[in-house]
Order: structure tokens, then sequence, then C-alpha cells
């Protein structure tokens, strides 16, 4: 029998209130993951990602409400606990790489004694002084730094060193989860694929599961078992990453690769997304993306698609998927 999953976001809907309206953020949403599993989610900016990461941790704004469904670990629903039982989920079960963590860095500590902090602040139980020296010197070599580092100073660290830096004190109380948002994004291409492999390197070996968000789907394809692709506070398709890149369902993913060519390829703009991700405020009826879609008939105004079943693991969330084409046309890949 397979293991049941670590995580399973069940329906989940959460809008922020502001003075204008409700912001539909995330719109019944639902995903799994599995001991050790890459999850990919992708999709423009404003679709909602970072609304969900948020969620996991039960970090979300002020103004967020969560109207329904549920976040499990392990069975256990974390929208429902108290806050101080979730203070001991987060960071030692569900860890986060934060979008722009990097400059996060409070400039007049050594990066050592910040992770120090956080690491007295969430590891129980506590470790000797003597134990988290030796533990932040690990978790530096894990990442790719010298752990002579911790001494010094953030402006002494590149960016790229800084976002190592983020990445072990993101794995410094051994979370079963890590949440990686954005984590390479500010940085030039050659670092970023570095981390990645790193990232995935040291996620493999410690048999953690990793969510990995991007507005880039060329980006965190190689390092993903799993991609989820968000499309205006929706996931609107679920995969094995491998299946979804060759065969997109979706008209907003087909569109999406097609102009992504390959990882390793030249990106070649053959068909490109015309218009704006809409207002969540007052997002469009029945399929969200219907004003941008090339296949959008009549219904699609009117009813939303439910997610339904196309492959082994492969879902979709499109009246009119079996219109998309089957490939990416071969001009796609280089
Ligand atoms: N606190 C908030 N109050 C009101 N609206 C918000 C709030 N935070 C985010 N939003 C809105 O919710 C939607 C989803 O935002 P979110 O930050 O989750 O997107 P994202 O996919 O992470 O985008 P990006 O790629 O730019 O990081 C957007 O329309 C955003 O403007
Ligand atoms: S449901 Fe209709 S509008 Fe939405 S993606 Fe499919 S074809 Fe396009
Ligand atoms: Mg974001």
């Amino acid at each position: 029998m397979s293991s049941p999953p670590l995580l399973e976001v069940d329906r989940l809907v959460m809008h922020y209130v502001t003075e204008k309206g409700e912001v539909s953020a995330v719109e019944d949403v639902s995903f799994s993951l599995k001991k050790g599993e890459a999850l990919g989610l992708v999709g423009e900016s404003g679709c909602g990602k970072t609304s969900i990461a948020m969620s996991l941790l039960r970090l979300q704004a002020d103004n967020a409400v969560f109207k329904s469904g549920e976040i499990r670990l392990n069975g256990e629903n974390l929208l429902a606990l108290p806050e101080d039982e979730m203070r001991r989920h987060r960071w030692k079960d569900i860890a986060m790489v934060f979008q722009g963590a990097m400059n996060a860095w409070n400039p007049v500590y050594r990066v050592g004694d910040q992770i120090r902090e956080a690491l007295d602040l969430h590891f129980r139980p506590r470790l000797s002084d003597a134990e988290v020296t030796e533990r932040i010197s690990r978790l530096f070599e894990m990442v790719g730094l010298n752990p002579a580092m911790a001494n010094r100073y953030p402006h002494e660290f590149s960016g790229g060193m800084r976002q190592r830096a983020i990445i072990a004190m993101a794995l410094s109380c051994d979370p079963s989860i890590i949440i990686a948002d954005e984590p390479t994004t500010a940085l030039d291409v050659i670092v970023q694929d570095q981390i990645l492999q790193e990232l995935k390197k040291i996620q493999e070996e410690l048999g953690m599961a990793i969510i990995y968000i991007s507005h880039d789907i060329a980006v965190i394809a190689e390092v993903t078992d799993t991609i989820g692709i968000m499309y205006a506070g929706k996931l609107v398709e679920l995969g094995p990453t491998v299946e979804v890149f060759a065969r997109p369902k979706h008209p907003y993913a087909y569109l999406l690769l097609s102009s992504t060519p390959s990882v390793t390829g030249p990106r070649r703009k053959l068909a490109p997304l015309e218009g704006e991700p809409p207002n969540l405020l007052n997002p469009p009826t029945g399929c969200r993306f219907h004003p941008r879609c090339p296949y959008a008939t009549e219904r699609c105004s009117i009813d939303e698609p439910p997610m339904e079943v196309v492959g082994d693991g492969h879902q979709v969330a499109c009246w009119n998927w079996q219109e998309v084409p089957v490939t990416i046309s071969q001009e796609a890949r280089p």
C-alpha cells in the first residue's frame, strides 16, 4: 500500500478582506505531498502562490480569512489548531524560505548568531552552545558555505551566499517539509541553478519533502516530481512534471509551456499569452481564464470547470482540454 500523504491541502479557500471587497486569492485549491516528494507551484505574479505558502505555516496576513477547506499535516487539520499548538509544527515540521528573505538578514548581527537565535526559539529540546555551533557548521557545509562564514556579517556575503544561509536556517530544525518561495529569483542564472541543484541534493539526502514556488516553470522543472499550475487563485493543472511538460492539458499551461521551449534550450516565444491576469477582487465568472483563452466556448464564461482526472496522477480543470494539441509542437522544442 502506498504511504498516506504527509500534507494534504483539501479544497482550501482563502480570501483577503479589504476596503474594496474580498480578494479571492486561493480558491478551492487541493493537492497533496508525500514524504520526500518535490512539488512545484507555478503561475504568474499575483496568482496566489505565496498566499498558499503562508497559509501552510499559518503565517497569513492579518486580513486573510480561511473561508473553507483543510490543511492536514499527518492527518491533523492545521487550520483547527490553537496558535500555541501550531507553533509546535512551524519550523520543526514545516519550514519556509520566504520570498525575498535573503535581503531580510539583520545587518548588525553575525549570520551565525541569527541562526542561533532561530534555533533557540524553535528547537526543542534546546541545544547546548556547543551543539548549536556544531549544527550551524554542519548546515553551512550542507548548503555549500564555509562554516567560518557563520562569524561574518550579512554585508560580507554575496546574494547567493545570503540565500544559501537562509536555506541553512530553514533546515536548522530538521523539518519534514520545506517551502521555498522563489528561492533563487533575484540571483543570476548560474547561481540559481547551483543553489537549486544543491537544494535538490539535500532534499533527497534528508528524505525531506519540498514545495518549490516560482513564476518561471523552466526554473523548477528539473527539481520537481510533480507540478501544479496556478491561474488567478485556482490550481488549474496538477500532474507529474514530465507529463505536464510533455503533454500539458490546460490551455494556460499549454501557452505557458509553448513560450518556454525547454529547460536547456533557448527561449522562443511561440504563442504569447495575451492580456492581463484578472483582478481577484472581481474575478471572471465561470473559468477564470476565459477572457484570455483561445479555446474558450460559451459555457466557459458561465460554468466553472472542476478538476478532472486525465491521466495517472494528472488532473486538469478545463471544459475543453481535449481541444488542446496533444503535444507542444516540435518547433517549440529545440
Ligand atoms: N494582505 C493582502 N491583502 C489584500 N490582497 C492581498 C494581500 N496579499 C496578497 N494579496 C493579493 O492576493 C493575490 C495573491 O497574491 P500572492 O502574493 O499570493 O501571489 P503570488 O503568486 O505569490 O505573486 P508573486 O509571484 O508576485 O509573488 C494578489 O492579487 C495579491 O494582490
Ligand atoms: S474551461 Fe474554457 S476558458 Fe477555461 S481554460 Fe478551458 S477552454 Fe479555456
Ligand atoms: Mg509570491
